[in-house]
Formats: C-alpha cells, sequence, structure tokens
C-alpha cells in the first residue's frame, strides 16, 4: 500500500468551497429561498422572548389571566410558525440537491472515461471510487445543512445580539465577552482539522482500495492461504483510520468544550448581574427575563457553529479531492500533454514520484515536431501503418532510464498481418498501445495510411483501428453487447454471428439465453478462452481497417488456436494488421514477423527467413516449442 498522503498545503476553504458554485447554480433560487425561510424561522423564535417579557411586565405583574392565555396563544402560533417554516425549508433543498450530487457524480464518471491510460495507470481505484461515493455524499451534506445553516446561525446570533444590547447593553457587553476566544478557537481548530479530514478520506480511498483488491483476487488470497495476512493487513488500516477519527473526535470536542462553556459562563454572569439590578430596581423582571431567554435560544446557533465548521472543512476537502481529478487533463484537451495542474501535486497518491508531464518533456527529440497536431496531415494514401524512429518511455519512468522503446522504425504494408515476437519484457505490449494513442509517443511518428495518427481526432482514431488485449475483459452486460461494443451501432446480429464464427466463440449460441446470457461480474462467468475469444470477436466485429490483436489467442488450446487462425485469415485479407504472437502456429498466420529486441526492431522477414538468419528469433521460437 502507499502510505497515506496528508498534504499539508495551506488553502482556504472558502475558496475551494466556491468551485462548487457551477453545480449549484441551476438550484440557486431555491436554495437561496431556503435560506431565507429558513432565517425568517430562526428569527421568528427570537420573537418568543419579546412576547415573554410582554407577558412578565404586562398581565403577569397586573394578575390578568386573560392577558396571560392571550400571551399564551401568541407563543403556540410562534412556535408553529417556526416548525411549519423549518419544514418548508427542508422540502425546498431536498429535490435540487440530489440533482446537484447527480450531476457531480456523473460529471466525475465521465471525465474519468476521458482520462489518458497514464493517469490510470498511476490512481489507486480506491481513490477514484471513494471521491465518487463518500466524498460526494459529504458535499450533498454540506449543502444541504452547514452551508445553510452557518449563514442562518450567523444571521440569528446577530439579530440576538442586537435585541440583548438593545434591552440592556450592560448585560449585552458581558454576553459578548467570550467571542473574542471562541472566535480565535474557531480559526485555529479550522486549520487543524483541515489537516486531519483530508488525512481520514484519503485514509478512506486506501480502504477502498483494499477491498476492491481483495474481492478481484480473492482467488489467489484464498489458493495461497493469505485471508489472515489480508485481514491483519485490512485491520492495521482500519486502525489506521481509526486513529484519524478519534483525532477528529478529539478535536471536535475541545471545539464543542470551548464554545459550550465560556457562553454559559457568562450568562451565568449576565444571570448575576442581572437579578442584582432588579433587585435594585434598575431593571424590570420582564426585560432581564426577556434577556435570558434571548440568550438562551442563541445557545443552540453558537453551540452548532462547531460541527458546522468541522463539516465545511469536510467538505472543503471533499472538494479538493473531487476536483483533483476534475482538473487532470482529458486526452482530447492537448494531445501530449498529460495531467498538468492540481493533479501534478497529487502524484503521491498514486505512487510517490512526481514526474514532468509527457509532452513538457525537454528530452523530446527533434522528430517531436513532426508529431505536433498542427502539422499538416499529408493526404491520406494507402501506406499500412508506419512506424518512424517511435521512441517511448512511460511517463512515471525514471528520466534517466533507458526508454522502453527507442528509435522503432517499421512498416506494414496494407492488407498486411505483421506478427510482432520478442522476449516477456521486450516491449509488445506497449508498442501495440502506441498505435491507438493509449499512450503517447515520446518522440518519432506513426502514421495510418499516410495520416498522422496525432493529427487525426481520437474517436477517428479509434474507429479505425480496433485492439484486443493480452487480458480479455467483458463488461457486465450481455454477451451480444460485449461483442458490438467494437461495432457502430447499427451492427446487429448478422455482424454478430459472422464475429463469433471467426473468433470461434460459437459457445455463445449454447449458454443459457444464448447471445443474450450476462456475463462481466454481474453475470455468467466464462472461462479464459471463452473470455479470450469474446475479445477477439469484439476486435473484429466492426471490419476494421487496422487491427491490433496483443496476444490474443494465448489461453486457447492448439486446435481451437487453428481454427481461429482459419477463420481469422478471411478477415485479415483486406485488414491491416499488428499481432502479437508467441507460438509459432500464430506467427504462421501473419505474412511476416518482426522481432522485438533491446527496445527496437531489430529484425524483420517471414518465419522462415528469421529462423535461418536470426539466431535469437530461432531461440524464442524453439523455447515456446518446449514450453508446449
Ligand atoms: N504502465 C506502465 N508503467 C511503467 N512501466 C511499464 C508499464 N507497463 C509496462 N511497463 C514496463 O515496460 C516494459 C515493457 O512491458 P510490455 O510492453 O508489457 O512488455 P511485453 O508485452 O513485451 O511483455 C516492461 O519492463 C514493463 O515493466
Ligand atoms: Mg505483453
Amino acid at each position: 500500500m502507499p502510505p497515506t498522503r496528508a498534504t499539508t498545503k495551506e488553502r482556504s476553504a472558502v475558496r475551494t468551497l466556491l468551485r462548487l458554485w457551477p453545480y449549484v447554480r441551476p438550484v440557486r433560487v431555491r436554495l437561496f429561498a431556503a435560506a431565507s425561510v429558513a432565517i425568517v424561522a430562526s428569527c421568528t423564535g427570537l420573537v418568543i422572548p419579546l412576547v415573554l417579557k410582554w407577558m412578565v411586565d404586562g398581565p403577569v405583574a397586573d394578575r390578568d389571566p386573560g392577558g396571560v392565555w392571550l400571551g399564551a396563544l401568541y407563543l403556540l402560533l410562534l412556535g408553529f410558525a417556526e416548525a411549519l417554516l423549518f419544514g418548508l425549508r427542508r422540502w425546498l433543498v431536498a429535490r435540487p440537491l440530489s440533482h446537484v450530487e447527480a450531476s457531480m457524480r456523473a460529471g466525475l464518471y465521465a471525465h474519468l472515461q476521458r482520462l489518458p491510460v497514464a493517469f490510470h495507470d498511476r490512481w489507486a481505484s480506491g481513490q477514484l471510487l471513494s471521491r465518487a461515493t463518500t466524498d460526494l455524499m459529504l458535499l450533498r451534506m454540506f449543502l444541504a445543512f452547514p452551508l445553510t445553516f452557518l449563514l442562518v446561525n450567523g444571521v440569528t446570533i446577530l439579530v440576538g445580539v442586537v435585541i440583548m444590547l438593545a434591552q440592556d447593553w450592560t448585560l449585552g457587553l458581558v454576553i459578548l465577552g467570550p467571542t473574542v476566544p471562541v472566535m480565535w478557537t474557531c480559526v485555529i481548530f479550522e486549520k487543524r482539522y483541515a489537516k486531519v479530514a483530508r488525512l481520514a478520506q484519503d485514509q478512506v480511498g486506501d480502504l477502498t482500495t483494499v477491498v476492491e483488491e481483495s474481492v478481484l483476487g480473492i482467488r489467489i488470497i484464498k489458493g495461497f492461504g493469505r485471508h489472515r495476512s489480508q485481514a491483519r493487513a485490512f485491520r492495521e488500516l482500519v486502525r489506521t483510520l481509526r486513529g484519524t477519527e478519534l483525532r477528529k473526535a478529539r478535536m471536535l470536542a475541545t471545539i464543542w468544550g470551548v464554545i459550550v462553556t465560556l457562553p454559559e459562563v457568562a450568562i451565568g454572569a449576565a444571570l448575576f448581574w442581572g437579578s442584582v439590578q432588579v433587585a435594585e430596581g434598575d431593571l424590570s423582571a420582564g426585560t432581564l427575563v426577556a434577556f435570558l431567554s434571548t440568550a438562551l435560544a442563541l445557545r443552540w446557533p453558537v453551540e452548532s457553529i462547531g460541527f458546522l465548521l468541522a463539516m465545511s472543512q469536510e467538505a472543503a476537502t471533499a472538494t479538493e479531492r473531487y476536483f483533483e481529478v476534475r482538473d487532470a487533463l482529458q486526452e482530447d484537451a492537448d494531445s501530449a500533454a498529460a495531467e498538468r495542474g492540481p493533479s501534478a501535486q497529487f502524484p503521491a497518491p498514486l505512487r510517490g514520484t512526481v514526474h514532468p508531464p509527457v509532452g513538457e518533456r525537454p528530452d523530446r527529440g527533434a522528430g517531436n515536431c513532426a508529431t505536433s497536431p498542427n502539422a499538416p496531415a499529408p493526404a491520406p494514401d494507402n501506406d499500412g501503418i508506419r512506424f518512424d524512429s517511435v521512441s517511448f518511455r512511460y511517463p512515471d519512468a525514471a528520466p534517466d532510464s533507458t526508454p522502453t522503446l527507442a528509435h522503432v522504425d517499421l512498416h506494414i504494408r496494407p492488407g498486411e498481418s505483421m506478427a510482432l515476437v520478442g522476449a516477456t519484457g521486450s516491449g509488445k505490449t506497449t508498442l501495440t498501445a502506441l498505435i491507438p494513442r493509449l499512450h503517447e509517443t515520446t518522440s518519432g511518428r506513426i502514421t495510418l495510411d499516410g495520416a498522422d495518427i496525432t493529427a487525426m481526432p481520437r474517436e477517428e482514431l479509434r474507429a479505425l483501428v480496433a485492439m484486443a488485449f493480452e487480458e480479455p475483459t467483458l463488461f457486465s452486460a450481455s454477451v451480444g453487447e460485449n461483442v458490438l461494443m467494437g461495432a457502430d451501432d447499427n451492427a446487429g446480429e448478422p455482424e454478430l454471428a459472422r464475429a463469433l464464427a471467426v473468433a470461434q466463440a460459437d459457445f455463445a449460441h449454447t449458454l443459457p439465453q444464448g447471445t443474450g446470457t450476462q456475463v462481466g461480474e454481474q453475470g455468467l462467468s466464462l472461462s479464459g478462452g471463452q473470455r479470450q475469444r469474446l475479445a477477439l470477436a469484439r476486435a473484429v466485429v466492426g471490419r476494421p481497417r487496422f487491427l491490433v490483436l496483443d496476444d490474443p489467442l494465448s489461453a486457447l488450446d492448439v486446435h481451437t488456436e487453428a481454427a481461429v487462425e482459419a477463420a481469422l485469415r478471411d478477415v485479415l485479407t483486406d485488414t491491416t494488421a499488428l499481432i502479437v504472437a508467441h507460438r509459432p502456429s500464430t506467427v504462421l498466420l501473419a505474412d511476416r514477423v518482426a522481432l522485438l529486441s533491446g527496445g527496437r526492431i531489430t529484425a524483420v522477414g517471414t518465419h522462415h527467413e528469421l529462423l535461418r538468419t536470426n539466431a535469437e528469433y530461432a531461440h524464442l521460437m524453439s523455447g515456446e516449442d518446449h514450453r508446449r
């Protein structure tokens, strides 16, 4: 686990929270209406002491029962109005705020979809999950409650203080005595609480990551009998989080103590001083009653300030965490510049080292200018796939490490299928990922039919290139939906059937509900080979011009593989393909083979040529044979 990071950067909670405005704007009218209603309701409460004063100094002093009954009726009506208004406020805010939460969540999800792979490589999934759930819930609660009540209680306190000063200004000053120490405590508290709140929310993210990993890796944990150590590690994280939460509770207790005690002492002092004045005849009993009941009515608004501030701090932290993700640059924003901005300040959640954004790397070679999206794209011709002195280094690799790919030159002719062979870790997967721009080349350029891929809109590029990866991923949807993801929207049953046939995935028709059977996490579990074949069907269903297959047949038995190859050969006649392969049988499917070694393409030729002329190739192929 990466250590949890408390970023102790100073930030203003108010400025952070102001970033929520664009989301709150659509519901601002209701929110302001709700706040106004709450202010009126709260101030209604402050009229009650004035009625009491009138009762004590009037009907009670005059022993007039009718007047007392009338006063009681007024009090009842006031109480009723207050309750009604608070109810109205709740009704006003509930719906618009769930709308704010929903739109923020949808925005985050859409953004996550558009972030480059390099971003997802760096960020732990639990951190993203916790931001989309816990943090957004905190924000909704903040908008519903503390935001309104900080305002409402502030106004109520102000009005109450004015009323008290108007009743008797000396008593008012006694009550106002603790203001300065209370405010000072609040300021100190805010700063400290902000740090601990951030720590706690980051730790929730780590916890989410561990839960997620152990659910996904449950077979490995069980298979290796690691459930005890896993549970121990989890308990450790839980204990850390509990420690942080206790620190929060202690801070809250301290500020609560100060905020409750000091005003109580002041009220006691005012009671004493007021009684002396009443005894000496300087003050009417009704005024003292009104004064003290106003002071008591202000107890809740004052006491609540502590936890309202705490909740606001948590909301500010949540906002900060939310926008760390939202500020990360999307793929389309700028072709080569990966994440910059606030996310670059927090790569630590993620892996620890700060690295310069890809596009701004000083070591980008002169060839770089050719990859500029501004360069005029040559007219498309029938040229196939061309790698032109392509170098690549992972964004999180040390700047002085040797690049994963260095000056790769490779030409795959139109309609040709090229096998890519290389030892494990030689960079085959990396090279294939460059074609649909899942990663950006560090230097050099890649062209498809003569068009520079960086000059094309990504959507267009990815419509041209279809991929199947080593690790076949199926989503929680039907088999048909999973496969048809690879085609445009008007593809239907015939395309699906053809793709399943090519990928030798006809087993799909015999599943309980045929191609409508649900698969993925929420559905039926399939074997590795079955999943690979569906992923392959997804790659070929759209009849792509360019097909990139990263070792798509590794989990198939030899006979199925041969059948897939025979069917693929038909598809590949009008498709330009790059196929990562390990076994000679897969390599034989291709027209030519390229050998990747030491980050470069060291040999290109037919399987038989390379077997004869290249010792490394012969070794790789024979090694594979032995394994079988
Ligand atoms: N996301 C990544 N970030 C940093 N390094 C990576 C990443 N993915 C792969 N690598 C490194 O790049 C090298 C090539 O990996 P890869 O292309 O997956 O090899 P192959 O597919 O040929 O087995 C390996 O040394 C691997 O450690
Ligand atoms: Mg690989």
